[in-house]
C-alpha cells in the first residue's frame, strides 16, 4: 500500500496560505486536502474554486478536493477547471455516484466517494469498482480539531476487504478527522493508506515536523 499524507488546509493560517502549503510540500506531504463546505450539508462554510485555483499556482502537489456540499454534481466542473486533481463527494447526497465518477475520470481527475460516521458502509461498497478513493470520515464533518472516532475503523476494514475481494486492492482508502501519528497508525492497521490531517499538522506550531512525525509513525507495522 502506498502511504500518502494529505495535510488539510482548513487548519492552516489563511493569511499566509501559500507559505503554509510550501512548508508541508517541502516536508514531504503527498497532496493538499481542500475542504469545501456549503453551510447546508455541513454547518460551516469554508472555501470554493477560487482557492483551488490559487493553490494551483502555489504548489506542484496534487490538489485533493473534498466536497462537503449538498449538490456536488452542480460544481464538479468548476473545481476541475480550477485545477483539482482529485474530487471526493459524499454518498449521502449523491443520487448517481457512478455518473459523477465517470464524468471526473473521463477528464483524468480522480474520483472519491465519502461516507459519514453515521452512514452504513454498504452505502459505498457497491460502488468500489468505479472509484479511485473511498473516504471514511472519522469525525462528523464540518470542523477541524475534533476527536477521532475509532468506531469508524470497522468500516475501513470492510472497505479494504471488499476491495481485495473485488481485485481492487490498489484502491486508496482515506481517513479524515482527528488523524495524528497515533490514530493514523490505527487506521493503517485497519487498511487505510491516505491520511488527511488538519489540526495535528497546522495547529502543531511546526507543520514540517508534524508531517515528518506522521510519516515516521506510519513506518511502524
Ligand atoms: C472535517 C474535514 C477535515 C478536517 C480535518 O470536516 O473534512 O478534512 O479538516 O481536520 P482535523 O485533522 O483537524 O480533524
Ligand atoms: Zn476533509
Amino acid at each position: 500500500m502506498l502511504i500518502k499524507i494529505a495535510p488539510s488546509i482548513l487548519s492552516a493560517r489563511f493569511e499566509m496560505l501559500g507559505d503554509e502549503v510550501r512548508t508541508v510540500e517541502a516536508a514531504g506531504a503527498d497532496q493538499v486536502h481542500i475542504d469545501v463546505m456549503d453551510g447546508h450539508f455541513v454547518p460551516n462554510i469554508s472555501m470554493g474554486p477560487v482557492v483551488v485555483e490559487a493553490l494551483r499556482r502555489t504548489t506542484r502537489l496534487p490538489l485533493d478536493v473534498h466536497l462537503m456540499i449538498t449538490d456536488p454534481g452542480r460544481y464538479l466542473e468548476a473545481f476541475v477547471k480550477a485545477g483539482a486533481h482529485h474530487v471526493t463527494f459524499h454518498t449521502e447526497v449523491t443520487q448517481d455516484p457512478v455518473a459523477l465518477a465517470s464524468w471526473l475520470r473521463e477528464r483524468r481527475v480522480g474520483a472519491g466517494l465519502a461516507l459519514n460516521p453515521d452512514t452504513p458502509v454498504e452505502r459505498v461498497l457497491d460502488y468500489l469498482p468505479h472509484f479511485d478513493t473511498i473516504l471514511v470520515m472519522t469525525v462528523r464533518p464540518g470542523f477541524g480539531g475534533q476527536a477521532f472516532m475509532a468506531e469508524c475503523l470497522d468500516k475501513v476494514r470492510s472497505v479494504r476487504e471488499t476491495a481485495v475481494a473485488l481485485g481492487r486492492a490498489s484502491i486508496d482508502i482515506m481517513v479524515d478527522g482527528g488523524v495524528d501519528p497515533r490514530t493514523a497508525l490505527l487506521s493503517k492497521r485497519a487498511g487505510a493508506n491516505v491520511f488527511v490531517a488538519g489540526n495535528s499538522v497546522f495547529a502543531s506550531g511546526d507543520a514540517a515536523k508534524a508531517v515528518r512525525e506522521l510519516r515516521n509513525s506510519l513506518k511502524e507495522q
